[in-house]
Parts: C-alpha cells; structure tokens; sequence
C-alpha cells in the first residue's frame, strides 16, 4: 500500500535556489551519466536535488530501473515524491555518487555540509568507487575557509571538549550553529550538533587531526578523495 500524502506530493525545494541557471546546467550534465541498474548515492543541498529531479525524468522517459541511496531525510524524501526507488547504503554499495559543494580548491579538496549532513556525506562518497561534486563556479576559492567555515558534527555531550580541541588545531572562530525553525542548536541529520569552525591556515593533515578529537562524528573537510568536480 502507498502513503496518499500531500506532504509527499507537495514536496519542492524549501526557498530560493542561488544560481539556479547554472546548477540546472550541471544537474543536467549528471542526469545524462545514469545507466539503467545503477545504484547511485544521491548528496544533500539545491544542486543535489537539481540532479534529483533530472535523473527521475530520465528514468521515466528511459524506464530505467535505478535505485537511490539518500545522505539526507530531505532528499530521500524527494526521492519517494519522485517515484525513484531508495535503498540503504547497508543493503547496498553506491556504483557511483554526486553531490554538492561550498567551497572546492584548486587540488580538488571540498568543505561541504552547509545542509548538516555531512556524516552520511562522506560516507557516500568514502563508498562510492566514482564520485561527481557538482558545482556552480561561486564554489570555486585558492584556499579553503575563504567564504565558508569547516562544519564540525560533534557528538552532543562532548561539545565543550572538542571547542577546546579546535582551538588548540587554530581554529580562530568557533560557533553553535543555530536552528532555523526550532529554539536552540540545529540538529544534524545524524542527531548531533554542529560547529562551524573557521581556520586561517587549512593544512593537508586538518581533517585527520580534527576526526581524531573524541566526540567529532565527523567533520565537512574532504582532502584527497576520489572526486571529479562537474561545472555548468
Ligand atoms: C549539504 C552540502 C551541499 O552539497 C552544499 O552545501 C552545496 O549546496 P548547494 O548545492 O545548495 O549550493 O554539503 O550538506
């Protein structure tokens, strides 16, 4: 039996979509990637849910059979509104991935998790054999933490401990990111805090040493993963 749900239906993007023109363009360039039988990991964010959309098209035009696996509520929710089936990244392995960006740099590195979804994120794409960041050219920066903070997931109770932890790593500003629609600190799409964290100096060994602080789940910093950045 189907859920006969107005939230469902109703679904879109919750405001405004920067640079609308130019994500669409490159939502576009990974709708044409998708083979019938793949199991793809779908990223988080407005571009993200750009290519959502895309790849639903052509699944109905083509009838392809794919299968999605989610990084957010929002996006697999979309993904039941789009009729694109979802699996679980248990039940399987992504053949492939995409997903969004706020910064990358000229070595292909990435801050991402503006959406707070940045644990089942880097899973994604750590799982995933192909990996597309699809980005508008406003995310391109020479060095990380130009416009954007490096978000920090922090295991609720060890809050206070990992702040100290930051500073000692150089962290020159640290922040509780809060709500928007609820009192208080957001919460992650893995039920923990965030910290936004900026840093003068982003140096190649930051999100090894950020990840070994006991209560980090996991921070937004990617260096050296297997990434192909897709521009408009
Ligand atoms: C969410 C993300 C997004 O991919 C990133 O914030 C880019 O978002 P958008 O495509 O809306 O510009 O990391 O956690």
């Amino acid at each position: 039996m189907i859920w006969d749900s107005d939230i469902i239906k109703n679904l879109a993007w919750n405001g405004t979509i920067s640079n609308l023109e130019a994500k669409q363009k490159v939502a576009d360039k990974i709708a044409a990637k998708v083979n019938d039988g793949d199991i793809i990991g779908v990223g988080s964010g407005s571009t993200s849910y750009l290519a959502l959309v895309a790849i639903a098209q052509k699944m109905k035009a083509e009838k392809l059979s794919i299968k999605a696996i989610a990084t957010s509520i929002e996006l697999g929710m979309v993904c039941n509104s789009l009729g694109v089936p979802v699996t679980s990244i248990i039940e399987n392995r992504p053949d492939w991935s995409f997903d969004g960006a706020d910064e990358v740099d000229p070595n292909n590195s990435l801050i991402k998790g503006r959406g707070g979804a940045m644990f089942k994120e880097k899973l994604s794409i750590a799982s995933s054999p192909v990996n597309y960041i699809i980005v508008d050219e406003t995310k391109l920066v020479n060095k990380l933490c130009t416009n954007f903070p490096i978000p920090i997931e922090v295991f609720p109770t060890a809050l206070l401990y990992v702040e100290k932890e930051l500073q000692k790593l150089g962290a020159s500003n640290i922040v509780l990111r809060p709500a928007k629609g609820k009192d208080g600190p957001i919460i992650s799409e893995s039920g923990n805090l965030i910290l936004d964290a900026l840093f003068n100096e982003v140096p190649l060994d930051l999100e090894r040493d950020i990840k070994a602080i006991t209560g980090v789940i996991e921070s937004g910093l990617f260096i050296g993963y297997n990434v192909e950045i897709l521009m408009a």
